[in-house]
């Protein structure tokens, strides 16, 4: 017996899927050409799939601050925060991170991934709940399962849901964290937030909202959804990333419990991972200025939300259920998802394919998410790629 048997029924999922569509698993970005574009299988190919909300990845002033930081402090901090990894940029970026949020404390993470591992593995300890949006992303669930809280899972954006499970709850008489997210990475919807603000305070739980696809996109300031539902004060704790709208990598927890900074000495994934290196936390920093002086490029990326959204929606596909820079096409068959994918991409356009159990309704994902990054050309030419694929399917 190998200890790779258990992986038999993988590679024959896999090799059965490289049948219909070996590019697939052969994506390589070549050449990165810009934040929107790059070489695909030798071709220019425009990226519709990227997260890169606010097109910040190769903003010059980013560049430039990253380029600076690698210059003077290294290419690494090769340490934990707890060591040696603590440098005046991840300090700094903290104290701007709690200002852009008002809030009074801050923590940085090494990803997204982390930040969510080391907030629920650590907050909700042995006899308390945690009670999570059954479509919340697998970091979320993962810190679940590092840390010993109870789980529980609520229909996904259904706060009679929520309430129905906090009612039953209540007789346990113990802390309860209810956790969701602001915009769903999958399908681009928001969460009921205030909905769910008004029935954790009934319940006197605290809430966790991860503003991942969030930040930047929503907001009069772009601080999440959050602050456009209006009810910051009910949030106990913010997480998001920096690998999207300020694109680069990291993650965060902002919050005005004070307690806060005590995690940072419970967190096994905040204790032992290095800490981000210079040139990221530089560039984050520098990202985090430009989403606040420049309101402009969150409308931007509004308008071309809005017109992939509505171009789709008139081509007669099955979408998401509201506009969004995530913008989802459902398809029940793999065979015709692997088709369009692949239709789209010798088009030259790339768009995240996503395959359940991935996916959140079991159906199958094209996936696009729009930048303010892209040119007007750019977005006719995604809408024109969609429109000769779709043609391919109704003639088929
Ligand atoms: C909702 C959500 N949370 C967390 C993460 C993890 O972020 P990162 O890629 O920075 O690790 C993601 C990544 O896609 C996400 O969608």
């Amino acid at each position: 017996m190998s200890i790779f048997d258990k992986f038999q029924q993988l590679a024959a999922t896999r090799q059965e899927l490289e049948k219909s569509c070996d590019a697939f698993f052969n994506i390589v970005m070549q050449d990165i050409i810009s934040g929107t574009e790059a070489i695909v299988n030798g071709r220019p190919t425009i990226l519709a799939g990227s997260n890169n909300y606010l097109g910040l990845s190769f903003d010059s002033d980013c560049i430039d601050a990253a380029c600076g930081a690698v210059r003077k402090e290294g290419t690494g901090t090769t340490g934990s925060r707890m060591a040696n990894g603590t440098f005046s940029g991840h300090v700094a970026l903290e104290q701007e991170l709690a200002e852009f949020f008002n809030r009074q404390g801050a923590i940085v993470f090494s990803t997204g991934y982390v930040a969510n591992l080391a907030m629920l593995s650590t907050l909700v300890g042995p006899g308390e709940i945690i009670l999570l949006d059954g479509d919340c992303h697998a970091s979320i669930y993962d810190g679940c399962r590092m840390g010993s809280a109870e789980v529980h899972r609520f229909r996904h954006n259904d706060a009679q849901d929520l309430e129905k499970r906090l009612r039953r709850l209540e007789k346990r008489n113990t802390n309860i964290l209810v956790v969701v997210e602001g915009l769903y990475s999958m399908l681009g919807d928001r969460a009921p937030l205030a909905d769910i603000v008004s029935v954790k305070n009934k319940y006197g739980a605290y809430l966790l909202v991860d503003e991942a696809h969030s930040l930047g996109v929503l907001g009069a300031n772009g601080r999440g959804l959050a602050e456009e539902s209006d009810v910051e004060d009910g949030v106990d704790f913010v997480v998001g990333t920096f690998s999207k709208s300020l694109g680069a990598i990291g993650g965060f927890c902002v919050s005005n419990h004070p307690e806060l900074d005590l995690v940072r000495y419970a967190s096994r994934p905040y204790v032992f991972t290095a800490s981000s290196s210079p040139s990221v936390i530089a560039s984050t920093r520098m990202a985090l200025k430009i989403l606040q002086k420049r309101p402009e490029l969150r409308h931007r990326l509004w308008d071309n939300a809005n017109m992939l959204y509505n171009k789709l929606q008139d081509l007669g596909f099955s979408m998401g259920p509201e506009p969004s820079p995530i913008v989802a096409v459902r398809l029940e068959d793999k065979a015709e998802a692997f088709e369009l994918w692949n239709g789209l991409l010798e088009q030259g356009v790339y768009v995240n394919l996503m395959l359940p159990p991935a996916t959140p309704d079991g159906s199958c994902l094209l996936r696009s998410s729009v930048s303010a990054g892209h040119t007007l050309e750019q977005m006719e030419r995604i809408c024109e790629a969609f429109t000769a694929v779709r043609q391919l399917t109704a003639a088929a």
